[in-house]
């Protein structure tokens, strides 16, 4: 199997990354903004009800529908001076300190790193926007036009509160990492609507699930906190319609079908994992001092660096796709030995399970 973006791979000890350094190449991958989607679009003129499950997920959404506007407290201040999360999740307030540093210039680091991780969560959900659209016109049942085209919704309100909280309460919008760059790229020039939705879906809504739900345990701000909220409880009815959507595609799926969607899931997932933080060290590290490399070696050597990095991928993308038979012993023992399934966090907590049903 052929590993994404070979030409940046480097060894460090054991572990292979990812790592982009060329900053002219860097610029021309956010340049490509113009990106051809291979897409089919279906026609049905059944327009009753088919999957009841999706018809009672629409209703759902209907029903929570919120206005990122005027639901959220924008007079509510953020600010570098005070912690806007728990400094011990703040790799960089963790390594300003280790150095040495003030308070205050670890309370800065932290607020940067926030800034950093929620403009990589808004540039994701402007892929999920672009995905979701796509869907739209891929699936074949009019019930599932309807949920993905209320899901286009759903991620356009996504868009609107974390831009302008980062715009209006962070004051910068970090470009795009170039590892999430080619990944969402493959994403959405994935060529079935079976792969789309494995994708976007399972893959990049699990992941950032499990994102936004350690960011709100770990955050001290009361807007933060509360937009987070909101924006988790839509990501999970779309983790429910992933959820079923693939059960259905897994169980009309023959064996070679399956192994492909199994091996394409694991690419991506591995990929995403091989870039650590570098490409966040190289943009924030220098502003305080700190050498990527450096940082990441001493991390992978950490003995407890596999629970901790496996925190993630194991609160829902990975117990998730195990349930739809996505993890075969084929892939488990690699994600494994890349420290991403771990086993002492066995917290089955495959989000969006509770909605359906
Ligand atoms: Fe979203
Ligand atoms: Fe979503």
């Amino acid at each position: 199997m052929k590993k994404l973006m070979q030409e940046h791979r480097k060894r460090f000890g054991d572990f292979e990354v990812i790592e982009f350094v060329d900053d002219r190449e860097i610029a021309k991958l956010r340049a490509r903004t113009d990106v051809a989607a291979p897409l089919t679009l279906s026609w049905t003129w059944e327009y009753g009800s088919e999957v009841e499950e999706l018809r009672n997920l629409y209703e759902k959404g209907k029903v929570n529908q919120w206005n990122a506007e005027r639901d959220l407290d924008w007079a509510a201040p953020v600010s570098n001076d005070e912690w806007v999360m728990n400094p011990e999740a703040s790799m960089l307030a963790q390594l300003c300190k280790l150095a040495g540093k003030d308070e205050a210039t670890q309370k800065a680091a932290a607020f940067d790193e926030l800034a950093h991780l929620l403009s990589q969560l808004l540039h994701g959900e402007q892929a999920a926007l672009q995905i979701c659209g796509q869907l739209t016109n891929a699936c074949e049942t009019m019930d599932e036009k309807w949920y993905a085209a209320s899901q286009v919704t759903d991620e356009a309100r996504h868009i609107e509160a974390l831009s302008k909280f980062l715009s209006r309460k962070l004051g910068t919008i970090y470009p795009i990492n170039p590892t999430l760059k080619v990944l969402l790229d493959e994403l959405l020039q994935a060529d079935t609507a079976r792969k789309k939705t494995l994708g976007m879906q399972t893959l990049f809504e699990g992941v950032a699930v499990g994102i936004f739900d350690l960011l709100r345990s770990e955050s001290r701000n009361a807007l933060l906190t509360d937009m987070i909220r909101r924006v988790e409880q839509d990501e999970s009815r779309h983790a429910a319609f992933g959820v079923l959507t693939m059960r259905r595609v897994v169980r009309e799926a023959d064996a070679a079908e399956k192994a492909e969607m199994e091996d394409w899931a694991f690419g991506i997932l591995e990929a995403l994992n091989a870039n650590q933080q570098l490409d966040m060290l190289q943009l924030l590290g220098p502003k305080y001092g700190l050498d990527p490399e450096v940082i990441t070696k001493l991390t992978l050597q950490m003995p407890n660096w596999a629970e901790l990095n496996s925190l993630v991928y194991m609160h829902t993308v990975l117990p998730n796709l195990r349930n739809l038979g996505l993890v075969t012993e084929r892939t488990a023992d690699q994600y494994r030995s890349l420290g991403m399934l771990y086993e002492k966090n066995r917290a089955t907590h495959a989000s969006g399970l509770s909605l359906i049903g």
